[in-house]
Order: structure tokens, then C-alpha cells, then sequence
């Protein structure tokens, strides 16, 4: 008789985004004749840039010719796309990485979920709270969080980080020590980032206790200030205990194109045995690759046309970010983010909890944004707002809430 992996019974409720869309459909049906307007979800909605079409085409067009055409992938990328990253991404600002500590994929999403699975089932994990739920959620598949408690929204055996206006959502190092640190910067959900001094600090505690930093930098493109690293390996000794995650989707549009990448050093290692080499074995044995087409899109991204185009689209986007931070600043919330990521993250007002300001901005407003505690405890009385509207909806989205 076959059994459940029952940590899957653990899990509260269903996935964020999920509910969230169930909600706005159940409410839409109920009232078709109202325009919702989303600022939930972090999905962009600017057509793929020019020269990713052109890739994407000629691609295509290798693929109708037995001379040019392509098969499975190599399953760790293709040799183009990572020397390409590895020059752009990581050479140019300093960080040694070489071409084949990157893995290619079909996103971040997968990665920063599928990379737990090469540490003990032992290991004990510390997230920032609030939290993209994608890091806790893998672990509580793989029976790694404990217990959960409904009224705290805290797993027994996660470390959290809290993450507020208090502290301006800069975390501390925690009292316990991890073995497995997430951290996401620029941060998602609430748009602050670390300094590069900020972020030295977690490499050099990592390295000393022995962890390992899984950094997610999906939002890396929109950084715009001085001083806050692209990359974690700016910082010294990262190459020993950093493994970096990067997506296509928000840089440059990719959300229904799938591509992302993966860093391990060689260096990382443990009783002589290095991550790199478990996560090339993963990759050969659960992994065939992203297409051929999409990883010639992912290398267009790096050429000159690429980055002009993709530098004005990123700017689109913030450009809607300042709208509604000014916006909801001058209808007297309290917002932050908005400024290196492409995130608003404001304080509910009059003491509302998340969901009744969404209930609230759903029913009054028509506007659909993400409740804060979705993303963990100290998200409470928290709300994310993303600039990847288009310009006329997010203008709208602004008006309507601030005439609430
Ligand atoms: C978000 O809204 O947090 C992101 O779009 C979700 C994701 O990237 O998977």
C-alpha cells in the first residue's frame, strides 16, 4: 500500500499566489463589470524586448535544419550562454566566477526550491521574515521545518529573521546558529537591500559557523544605487560558502519563457566533498535542460542591443515604482522598497491586518495587491505592491487607492 509524503500534509493552506488568484477570480465572476487591476503577483507585463524576439526567431529557424538543429541540451547549459554569464554578470564586477560553476535552468523559482535537496535532511534553515514563501514551503516538503503553529504562522524548527520598519528590514544574525541562510537581495517582498558592507557581514558569519548562504538575486537588474552589490560575490570569502541564484524573468521579461541560472563555486566544500559536484549529478540525473531556443533568447540579454533595450524596460518598471511610492506616500501611508527592487512595501493602515486590507483594496478599489503575512509572521500588518503593471494600470491603481 503505497504512503503519502505527509510533509506535504503539513503545509498551510495552498501556495500564496494561488490563493490570492482564486480570490480575485471568485470576485471577478461576482462582479464582472468591475476592472481589477493587479499589483500582485511580480509578473511583467511588457512584451519581450526586440532583440530577444530576433534570438528567439533565428533560433527557431536552426531548429527546421538538420544542420543546425539541436537536441537535448547539454544538462548542465550551453557553453555560449555560461561563458557569456559568467563574463557579464560576474567577471566585469570583479567576482571570480568561471563558466562552468554556473548551471542554467528554467528559473529561480525551481532552483531556489530544488537546491535544498542536496543538504542533510538535518540541516536547520534561517529565513528573513517576511519571506518569498518558495524557501520555507521546499523545506516543509523535504521534513525539514518541524511542526507549525496556526496562530504564530512559525515552523518549530526554521530560524526566522524578523525583517521590519523597525529594524529597517535589515536582519540581525541570529542567536541559533544555521546551517542553511536564505537571503534574498534586493529583497522580495520588501524591496530593501543590504549594503555591500551590510552583506560582508553575512559572508563572514557563514564562513565562520560553518553555513551555507543560498542568495537569491532575481531582482539584481534594479539596483540603482551605489554601494549594493550585484552579485554576492562581490564580497570576500562568498566563494566558500555562497551559492547564488539568478532568474531571466524579471531583467528581462521571461515569466512565460523559463530561464534562469544557478552559481556553486568549486570551493564550497565539505569533508572534501564539493556542493558543485551534488548539484551537476541532480542536474544529469533530474534535468534536461532548458531549450536551445530559450538559452540563445538568454544570451541576447547580454549583448549591447540587449542591454539598451532591457536597461528602458527595467526603467519602465521603476518608473511605475516611483509613481505609486510618491503616490501612497502623499495619501499618508507608510511605504518603503520601490527604489533598488521593484516592490512597494507599505504598513497597513489603522491597524488592519493584511487580508482585510486586501479585502478592503479588492472590494473598494478594485486593486489586488499581496497581503504581507503571507509571507511570514513579521509580515503582519504589512502589503506588497509591484511596478510591474503597465504604466495607465498602475496610475489608475494609485488614483483608486488613494481616493479610499
Ligand atoms: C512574486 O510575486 O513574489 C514573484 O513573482 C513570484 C515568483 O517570482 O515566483
Amino acid at each position: 500500500m503505497f504512503q503519502l509524503n505527509d510533509n506535504y500534509l503539513k503545509l498551510p493552506g495552498s501556495y500564496l499566489f494561488s490563493t490570492i488568484g482564486k480570490k480575485v477570480r471568485e470576485y471577478q465572476a461576482a462582479h464582472p463589470d468591475q476592472k481589477v487591476i493587479s499589483l500582485g503577483i511580480g509578473d511583467v507585463t511588457q512584451p519581450l524586448a526586440p532583440v530577444i524576439i530576433d534570438a528567439l526567431h533565428r533560433a527557431v529557424d536552426e531548429m527546421g535544419h538538420r544542420e543546425t538543429f539541436h537536441g537535448y541540451a547539454p544538462d548542465l547549459g550551453y557553453e555560449f550562454l555560461r561563458t557569456t554569464i559568467a563574463k557579464h554578470d560576474f567577471q566585469a564586477r570583479g567576482a571570480d566566477i568561471s563558466a562552468d560553476e554556473i548551471f542554467i535552468s528554467d528559473g529561480a523559482k525551481c532552483d531556489c526550491s530544488n537546491i535544498q535537496e542536496i543538504f542533510s535532511q538535518d540541516n536547520t534553515i534561517a529565513v528573513c521574515d517576511p519571506v518569498y514563501p518558495v524557501y520555507v514551503d521546499s523545506n516543509v516538503m523535504a521534513g525539514r521545518t518541524g511542526t507549525y503553529d496556526p496562530q504564530s504562522g512559525v515552523w518549530s524548527d526554521v530560524i526566522y529573521m524578523p525583517c521590519t520598519m523597525d529594524n529597517d528590514f535589515v536582519p540581525e544574525l541570529p542567536k541559533k546558529t544555521p546551517d542553511l541562510i536564505y537571503l534574498c537581495y534586493p529583497n522580495n517582498p520588501t524591496g530593501s537591500t543590504l549594503t555591500k558592507d551590510q552583506l560582508q557581514v553575512w559572508v563572514d558569519y557563514a564562513n565562520r559557523v560553518g553555513a551555507v548562504i543560498l542568495f537569491d538575486a532575481a531582482y539584481e537588474a534594479y539596483i540603482s544605487e551605489e554601494n549594493v552589490p550585484h552579485t554576492i560575490y562581490e564580497c570576500e570569502g562568498a566563494r566558500t560558502c555562497a551559492i547564488e541564484m539568478r532568474s531571466f524573468s524579471k531583467n528581462a521579461g521571461f515569466t512565460g519563457v523559463r530561464l534562469g541560472f544557478t552559481v556553486i563555486p568549486k570551493d564550497i566544500q565539505r569533508d572534501g566533498v564539493a556542493l558543485h559536484a551534488l548539484w551537476a549529478r541532480r542536474h544529469g540525473t533530474k534535468y534536461n535542460g532548458a531549450p536551445y531556443i530559450i538559452q540563445r533568447a538568454g544570451e541576447a540579454v547580454y549583448s549591447p542591443e540587449g542591454k539598451e533595450q532591457l536597461t528602458k524596460q527595467v526603467a519602465y518598471y521603476m518608473n511605475n515604482a516611483a509613481v505609486i511610492k510618491e503616490g501612497l506616500c502623499k495619501a499618508g501611508y507608510r511605504v518603503s522598497g520601490g527604489v533598488n527592487a521593484p516592490y512597494i512595501w507599505m504598513k497597513t493602515p489603522d491597524g488592519m491586518t493584511s487580508w482585510q486590507f486586501f479585502d478592503e483594496l479588492l472590494n473598494k478599489a478594485n486593486v489586488v495587491g499581496t497581503p504581507g503575512s503571507g509571507f511570514g509572521p513579521s509580515g503582519e500588518g504589512y502589503f506588497r505592491l509591484t511596478a510591474f503593471g503597465t504604466y495607465e494600470s498602475t496610475l489608475e491603481a494609485v488614483r483608486r487607492i488613494q481616493r479610499l
